[in-house]
């Protein structure tokens, strides 16, 4: 795959504040048109990752390039919209004023602003609040015009740093609508949060990260489709059944305490469902008396607490 390819190409990208590495090794390569959910918890380095990829913080080492671009190309970022995590609002602005300063900045003409203004607001449902000054807005409002400039210059790479934080449910819908229009368009999205269900309707791929480190990549197709996590409920507990049924699945576990005074509930994960005959025709093989066999599939979350949260809490 040539670079083109890429809307991002992260080297070990490395970031040491003092004594504090808030980034240990961003190595990451993120598709064009993809939608990309970087994940972790408070202080695992996301906005330190973004930053060093905006060219906003110089890197302690390592190397990237965005759209092609090596960070040092300026031209690029005219390609690029950002929404920071802390917005600094010009509060003394109306919406409508705000979001023609951010295109005068980005070098939009006259023409283009009040071409695409009107329609930036309607898109974040602030058509009627164009002449309100942003002191009298809310606090979901404000991440809305946040987002709305982060759109001005039609970007094809957009950084969105925690963009739902304040958001009531119908605003954290309208953010995943725009995310998914913005897909329709084949603009590529860098999505920072740690709210796992947000990240699971809208992301294409998702990175993991906690302590500076990227922990596990994963396509979120393959995490909803594939993996399940399988319950059996058996007779009798034997070490020759676990060493078996760890022959099917990973992360084997006997749940203590399930109120059954004659049977032993057990819990597995499954690469795949077509895993389940060959399980249930092994369990009868062998003897096993089999009271239950059910079968959820795993939440993003359950992924998440596997891969991160056996290193203590998230
Ligand atoms: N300018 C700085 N000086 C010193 N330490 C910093 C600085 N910026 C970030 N850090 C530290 O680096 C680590 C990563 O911070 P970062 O803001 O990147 O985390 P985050 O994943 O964005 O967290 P959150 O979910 O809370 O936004 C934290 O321990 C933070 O305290
Ligand atoms: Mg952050």
């Amino acid at each position: 795959m040539t670079a083109n390819h890429l809307a991002i190409d992260a080297r070990s990208l490395r970031k040491v504040f003092g004594e504090k590495t808030a980034v240990a090794d961003l190595t990451l390569q993120v598709q064009r048109g993809e939608i990309f959910g970087f994940l972790g918890p408070n202080g695992a380095g996301k906005t330190t990752s973004v930053k060093m990829l905006l060219g906003l913080i110089a890197p302690t080492a390592g190397t990237a390039t965005l759209l092609g671009q090596p960070l040092t190309d300026w031209r690029t970022r005219a390609r690029i919209g950002f929404l920071p995590e802390h917005f600094r609002f010009h509060e003394w602005l109306t919406a409508a004023e705000f979001l023609d300063l951010h295109g005068r900045l980005f070098g939009m003409s006259k023409g283009e602003r009040t071409a695409v203004i009107p329609d930036l607001l309607a898109l974040v449902d602030l058509a009627d609040r164009a002449d309100t000054r942003l002191a009298a807005f809310s606090k979901g409002m404000l991440q809305r015009i946040g987002l709305a400039q982060a759109l001005l210059n039609s970007p094809q790479l957009v950084f969105l740093d925690e963009p739902t934080s304040g958001l009531d449910p119908l605003g954290r819908r309208l953010v995943r609508d725009i995310i998914n229009s913005l897909r329709q368009e084949g603009t590529t999205v860098f999505l920072n949060s740690h709210l796992l269900s947000e990240v699971e309707q809208t992301c294409d791929r998702v990175a993991f990260i906690r302590d500076g480190l990227i922990l596990q990549t994963a396509s979120l197709t393959e995490f909803s489709q594939s993996e399940i996590e399988v319950t059996i409920r058996i007779g009798q507990l034997t070490p020759e059944l676990l060493a078996g049924l760890a022959r099917f699945g990973t992360d084997v576990r006997a749940e203590r305490g399930n109120g059954h005074a004659h049977s032993q509930r057990i819990r597995l994960t499954l690469a795949h469902e077509d895993k389940i005959p060959g399980l249930a025709q092994w369990l009868i093989a062998n003897g096993h008396a089999l009271y239950e066999l059910s079968q959820r599939r795993l939440s993003l979350e359950d992924q998440f607490l596997q891969i991160v949260g056996n290193k203590g809490d998230v």
